[in-house]
């Protein structure tokens, strides 16, 4: 499946042999060159792998669970998003330079293609990965109803695009072994969506630990009440709401299922098999385990 067009204009274009949002590429040169300071929190994820929510969980800790402090603006606009660029928008760089210090910003990118000075600055890397299979039931979703996106065609012609890595941000497969290799020689905290979701309190603690925020028992329990998927679904300020010109949540909502295991919903028993020889031809020889069900 082509990369592809919407009208005349392609939407993905390429960096390093992994597809990006055209605007994104003609970007490039501003976002390699962008600065990172050592006191910088950079929230990474494979897109739909719970980056809105680790945001809002990041946020309610930063402000010490201020429920009316996490509404001054809408989700994507808090965090700046490093390679957010659509002309005559701001772009994320332009957001970030413009931000107060100490930062917190996101990216979708794989580890090579991050701006070296995140390295430099020793900087901290929250990253959250989710099952290939519910990303990639979400990604095709996701991609139903955003504009900025090539369409994603049908389930099973979408199935072998995410397979092939063909798709906006590159493969999961190498997304999530670049940066799951990466853990251990920098300052990282690395979360699986499905522990958030069983126990989100053990891992909420584990990034207010990280983020080196001593807050008691009951703001804790108000940031696992805040972040539940459906208060996140019913908060205008988290669940996305845009122009319909950019995500149409009439074809499908942003906050869609936010659970485990919808895979079993789409997947044909053929593919499942299919899917399950890829995952262990590509993840062979990394010690990073899933969990695919409760
Ligand atoms: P689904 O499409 O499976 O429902 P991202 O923010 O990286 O784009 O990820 C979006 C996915 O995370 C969507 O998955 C969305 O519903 C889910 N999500 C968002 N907030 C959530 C929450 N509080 N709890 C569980 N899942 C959530």
């Amino acid at each position: 499946m082509a990369l592809t067009t919407a009208g005349t204009q392609p939407l993905l274009g390429e960096v390093a042999g992994i597809p990006l949002p055209a605007t994104t590429v003609d970007n490039w040169h501003q976002i390699q060159g962008f600065k990172a300071q050592p006191d910088d929190l950079l929230i990474c994820t494979y897109p739909k792998s719970g980056t809105t929510w680790i945001q809002e969980i990041v946020d309610l800790i930063e402000h010490s669970g201020d429920v009316d402090k996490c509404q001054r603006a809408a989700i994507q606009h808090r965090h700046p998003f490093l390679e957010w660029a659509r002309p005559p928008q701001p772009s994320g760089v332009e957001k970030a330079r413009a931000m107060p210090r100490p930062r917190v910003l996101r990216t979708h990118l794989p580890a090579q293609l991050l701006p070296p000075s995140f390295w430099e600055s020793n900087c901290k890397f929250l990253y959250v990965a989710r099952n290939a299979k519910d990303c990639l039931v979400s990604y095709y979703h996701f991609q139903r109803m955003n504009r900025t996106l090539p369409d994603p065609g049908t389930w099973d012609q979408y199935f072998e695009t995410f397979i092939s890595g063909k798709v906006a941000w590159g493969s999961w497969f190498e997304h999530v072994r670049g940066w799951w290799e990466l853990r251990d020689n920098v300052q990282m905290l690395f979360l699986f969506y499905e522990d958030i979701k069983r126990d989100p309190k053990q891992e909420i603690q584990k990034v207010m630990k990280f983020m080196e925020k001593n807050l008691d028992g009951a703001v804790l329990d108000t940031i696992v009440q805040e972040t539940t998927f459906e208060k996140m679904k019913a908060n205008p300020m988290t669940n996305r709401s845009a122009p319909k010109t950019i995500l149409d949540q009439s074809i499908s909502p942003f906050m869609r299922k936010g659970i485990m295991g919808d895979w079993k919903n789409h997947f044909t028993v053929a593919q499942n098999e299919r899917f399950d020889e890829i995952y262990r031809q590509k993840m062979k020889g990394t010690s990073i385990n899933f969990c695919t069900e409760l």
